[in-house]
């Protein structure tokens, strides 16, 4: 894992915490809020925000990369994730959010979120061990 350490982590879950206030979920009800700690120091957080077409929906995860990249460009790099509920489940990162994740994550950071009975904290790599990449030749 990097350098980050369990009161850094615990922070990043703080600012989700703040983030998952302004869900927008009328439909699931599950308030969803993440955090990521950008390589530049910055720290850029997101909420899910549903749609009566319930498939538009987007989730906490991807909220947050979408805002990071467009603040601070394609080079931008995450290196801790915080994901929270404020519905008392377990709640690691979708599949669809790993696989967004993925592209501009690094391998070693920490993602934190909340398992059966606390919070579970893994690499991101251990998250995503294969995903999809596209190499021509
Ligand atoms: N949701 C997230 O925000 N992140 C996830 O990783 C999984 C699900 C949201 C989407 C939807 O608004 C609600 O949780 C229920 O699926």
């Amino acid at each position: 894992m990097t350098n980050i350490d369990q009161a850094a982590l615990d922070g990043l879950t703080q600012r989700a915490t703040e983030a998952a206030q302004n869900s927008y979920s009328p439909y699931s009800h599950f308030r969803v809020g993440a955090a990521l700690r950008l390589s530049n120091g910055e720290i850029v957080t997101g909420t899910n925000v549903e749609n009566v077409s319930y498939g538009l929906t987007i989730c906490a995860e991807r909220s947050a990369l979408v805002r990071a990249v467009s603040q601070f460009g394609p080079e931008v790099r995450v290196e801790a994730i915080a994901v929270v509920n404020l519905n008392n489940a377990a709640s690691p990162p979708c599949g669809a959010c790993r696989q967004m994740l993925a592209e501009f994550v690094l391998p070693d950071a920490p993602v934190t979120f909340p398992a059966g009975g606390g919070a579970r904290t893994m690499t991101f790599s251990e998250l995503m061990p294969l995903a999809f990449e596209m190499k021509l030749k």
